[in-house]
């Protein structure tokens, strides 16, 4: 089967990694992959993901048989919907599926008409009027723009004038409109599931650490780490989640005529009265695909190529009871401004610590030098027959490299670890 991956992070890396494991790929592209990816597949640059019709036709020139599109991005912007009329398969859903990650006012409102469990929530088109909302409810409280923002959308107000101040940053950036969210108190994991249609396959379960310095502490970022599987997501929680979150949800899009096809990821509160969607994603996480891929036994071509052509039904999923940590290398300064084009080296001695897989994520190459190209640049990646275990041998491999430019967390994992 000829593929073609689309994207440049970390995420993609392991993914490319997994794929080219496949005893049926063919050809194997990625458009426009990273120095690790291009490892494993054929670099293609120079096309950028926003060219829908550009894809295309680079497709059917390249007998391309399913195209995995790693990124929010072109699945917001449609490129799923033309890859299918152009009768190609592609994993990933259509931007009327995708509205679920691409707006939160959408799926607050079919959580609300399906009773999905989910922060109690208001919306406003006025400053005002949501000032005075807060002023009535009070703090903490969670105020959220619409739209891809990149994570950067939500502020957890802990009092009245931070939340009436976020109201007020929204519309001052041309917001056209606000939610306001209950806040919601539990410890949060990722769930993720494989849907096709009204199928539901669960496919793993994460957690993350999204502030940049240990203890949590510092801004937010896309995630300096992260571990599978979650402790806190037992198996219990995790079948009422599917049971009362993905399942319904899937019947709904499908209900709206816009079936969701791909990987779902849900961001789950873990409340007292049982888990409630904190957002969904319509892609995997980034670096939580990292630690998924390494512990999925199965083969993952025929996975993707089944939920890609409406045949996830009769597909088997098969996991390791191994755990994985990945650390993130981010760039001195990230998530603020930082320097590009530092040296990396040391990656030979790191893969060589038992169960370790760097991948690589904002790098470049420059003649034999690996240089980082961006914030979060190395992903070091251990299993392990514990999480224990798994963490000890990613860090062993993190303090084998050698980028002076860089910075990772020491304390990943600590929440399940404590
Ligand atoms: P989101 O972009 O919607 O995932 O929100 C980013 C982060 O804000 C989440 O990962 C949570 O930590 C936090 N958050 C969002 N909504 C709520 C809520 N209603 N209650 C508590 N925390 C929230
Ligand atoms: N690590 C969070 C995300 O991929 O959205």
């Amino acid at each position: 089967m000829n593929v073609l991956l689309l994207g440049s992070g970390g995420r993609e890396h392991a993914l490319a990694w997994k794929l080219a494991k496949s005893p049926l790929i063919g050809q194997f592209y990625a458009m426009p992959g990273n120095p690790g990816i291009a490892d494993v597949a054929e670099a293609v640059e120079g096309v950028p993901l926003s060219a829908h019709q550009t894809i295309v036709s680079w497709c059917q020139a390249h007998a391309i048989e399913l195209v995995v599109v790693g990124p929010e991005a072109p699945l917001v912007a449609g490129l799923v919907d033309r890859l299918k009329e152009a009768g190609i398969p592609a994993f990933g859903p259509t931007a009327a599926a995708a509205r679920l990650e691409g707006s939160k006012l959408f799926t607050k409102e079919l959580c609300r008409e399906n009773g999905i469990p989910t922060a109690a929530f208001a919306r406003f088109s006025s400053a005002p009027e949501a000032a005075a909302y807060v002023r009535s409810t009070g703090a903490p409280i969670v105020v959220k723009a619409d739209g891809l923002m990149a994570g950067k959308g939500v502020v957890v107000a802990l009092n009245i004038e931070e939340a009436i101040s976020a109201v007020e940053g929204v519309f001052a950036a041309g917001g056209q409109e606000v939610l306001i969210e209950e806040f919601m108190e539990g410890e949060e994991a990722s769930l993720f599931c494989l849907v096709d249609g009204e199928t539901v396959i669960p496919f793993g379960s994460a957690q993350d650490h999204k502030r940049a310095f240990d203890g949590d502490l510092g801004p937010n970022t896309g995630g300096m780490g992260a571990y599978s599987p979650a402790p806190v997501l037992t198996a219990d929680l995790e079948a009422q989640a599917i049971r009362e979150i993905v399942v319904p949800t899937a019947r709904a899009m499908a209900a709206l005529g816009a079936p969701y096809s791909g990987i779902l990821y849900a961001g789950l509160m873990l409340t007292a009265t049982g888990p409630k969607l904190v957002e969904y994603n319509c892609r995997f996480g980034d670096p939580e695909c990292q630690v998924l891929m390494p512990r999925l036994d199965s083969d993952l071509l025929p996975i993707l190529a089944a939920a890609a052509t409406g045949r996830l039904a009769e597909t088997e999923v098969k996991w390791s009871d191994r755990s994985a940590l990945t650390v993130v290398y981010a760039s001195r300064g990230y998530p603020g401004a930082h320097q590009t084009g530092t040296e990396i080296g040391g990656l030979e001695a790191a893969n060589e610590v038992e169960g370790v897989t760097v991948f690589l994520a904002g790098t470049k190459k420059s003649g034999s030098k690996l240089l980082a190209n961006g914030g979060r640049v190395l992903n070091v990646t251990a299993t392990g027959e514990t999480l224990q275990e798994a963490r000890d041998r990613a860090y062993d491999a993190a303090a084998r490299i050698k980028w002076s430019g860089g910075f990772y967390r020491q304390d990943i994992g600590w929440r399940a670890l404590k």
